[in-house]
Parts: structure tokens; sequence; C-alpha cells
């Protein structure tokens, strides 16, 4: 076995581990939760014991992408559409999940040197979550390893919009308009994940072939790993297989492959 293995995990994330390139893990994978009402309905039980299965779920993937060290891990929770979509109730107890959640993790974040970040319409969620919020972000602000960010009320068009109004706003106060050239950094210095990289890897849960307004212009390139696990089964384990997966696929960002010159 190779040095520097990382502490903590089990004994089958550390024989999926060992099947790794370490120099070829992705430095952010983004992750579309999905399955956790199916899970529930599976097992005769309401949404919302799916849900607090879920937040299961995501405890041990994040311990997991934090002891190998991926650098940044991004979690869609909720996007501005769930509001529409799902009963009063249900939106108010996954408001009670998040605040019980960040409450509860912080200190498991600390010992794993995460920091706590957020993209989507902060301001449009109740106060009461938005405080705990800022309360988990400086919370954890000191930690140097893995950045976790939450999309919260979080659309990728509506990020857009955001950032083409922050864009005209900040050239407006900074000489006008007509100074204004746009290029791919500035749209990227715009957006809610200026403070990341783009996705290397994006994984959806139970089977949906869809990105579901996530992210879609930093996914441009991203290899896109759907599984039929639900949300409230998918663990450090599966996260890992994800990761195999990923290692092996041929990236070629738009370019030729280096296999193509062989073609005839
Ligand atoms: C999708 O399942 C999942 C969600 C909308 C919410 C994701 C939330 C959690 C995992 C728990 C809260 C997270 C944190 C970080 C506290 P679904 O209900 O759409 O499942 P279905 O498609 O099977 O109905």
């Amino acid at each position: 076995m190779r040095n520097n293995v990382p502490a903590g995990l089990s004994r089958k994330e550390l024989e999926l581990y060992s099947q790794l390139d370490p120099e070829r893990l992705p430095k952010h994978i983004a992750i579309i939760m999905d399955g956790n009402g199916r899970w529930a309905k599976r097992r005769h039980l309401p949404r919302i014991a799916g849900h607090k299965r879920g937040v299961e779920a995501v405890r041990d993937v994040i311990q997991t992408a934090a002891r190998i060290h991926i650098p940044a891990v991004t979690l869609y929770a909720f996007s501005v559409e769930n509001w529409k979509r799902r009963p009063k109730t249900e939106v108010s107890f996954l408001m009670a999940l998040l605040r019980t959640y960040l409450k509860r993790e912080v200190p498991l974040m600390n010992e794993n040197n995460i920091r706590m970040e957020y993209i989507g319409r902060q301001h449009e969620l109740p106060p009461e979550v938005q405080e705990r919020m800022e309360w988990a972000r400086q919370a954890t602000a000191k930690n140097t390893g893995m950045i976790m960010t939450l999309a919260l009320n979080y659309g990728a068009r509506t990020e857009l919009v955001d950032a083409f109004e922050s864009i005209v706003r900040s050239a407006l106060n900074n000489g006008g308009l007509s100074h204004l050239k746009i290029d791919e950094a500035l749209i990227n210095r715009h957006l809610y994940t200026s403070h990341l990289p783009d996705p290397d890897l994006v994984i959806r849960t139970s089977g949906e072939m869809r990105l579901s307004n996530f992210l879609l212009w930093q996914l441009a390139y991203a290899e896109i790993y759907v599984t039929p696990t639900l949300w409230p089964d998918f663990d450090g384990v599966h996260l890992l297989s994800a990761i195999e997966e990923y290692q092996k696929r041929e990236r070629r960002y738009g370019g030729l492959g280096s296999t193509a010159h062989q073609l005839p």
C-alpha cells in the first residue's frame, strides 16, 4: 500500500481508494442529491423520513471527501423551484432540518478542517435560517481544508441573471457601460461560485439524466456520473466508485483526445 493513506476510511473505502490515482482526484465534485422521497416511499414512510436519512448520507459523503482531500464539494440541497413544487409542511421541515444540521455538524466540520459556504439567493430564505447559515460560515471560516458549498434556494439561470445584473451595476459604478468589456473571466468573477474552480465531476443519484438547473455555466466540461442509488443510500463507498469511474474517462475539454491521432 502506498504512503499517505488517508486516516479514518473504512476497509471497503480503503480498498477502493487504493485503486485510485491520488494525483488525478477531482478538484471539485458537484452532487445533485435526489431520491429522498422515493427512498421513503419504498419503505412506506413519510417523505420527511427520506430527508432525515439524506442528512446522514451528507455527513458520510462529506467526511469521506474531506479524508481523501477533495478540495471542494458542492451539494444541491434546495432549488429555487423547490418552494413551488413541495407542500408547505415539507418545505418547513427541510428548513428546520437544515438549521439542526448546521448546528450539529459544525464540530465535525472543524474536526475535518472543512469550510462552509453557500450559493443561491440566501436573502429569500427565512431569517432564522439565514442567521444559522451565517453562524456556521463564521464558525468554520478559519478552516483551510475542503470547501463544502451548499446550494440553497439556488438556480443556475437565476445565478446568471444575478451575475449579469452585478456586472452592469459595477460597470455603472466604475465609469459607465462604454468601457465594459465582457469575457468569460469577468462572468466567472460575478457568479455565486467565484470562490471555486469549475467542477470536474457531477454526480446525480436516483437515475434521472438531467442537470435540473444546477451550475449550468460551471458544468460545461464536467464528467457526468448518474447512479440509480437513491440519495439516502449513497455513502463514502459510492463516492469512491464515482471517482474511480471518473478516472477511467478521458477528458478532452473540446479538443482531440490522446488517441485521436491514431484514427485513420
Ligand atoms: C431530493 O429528494 C432531495 C431534496 C430536495 C433535498 C435534499 C435535502 C437533503 C439531503 C437533506 C437536507 C440537506 C442538508 C444539507 C441539511 P426528493 O425529495 O426530490 O426525492 P424524490 O425525487 O424521490 O421525491
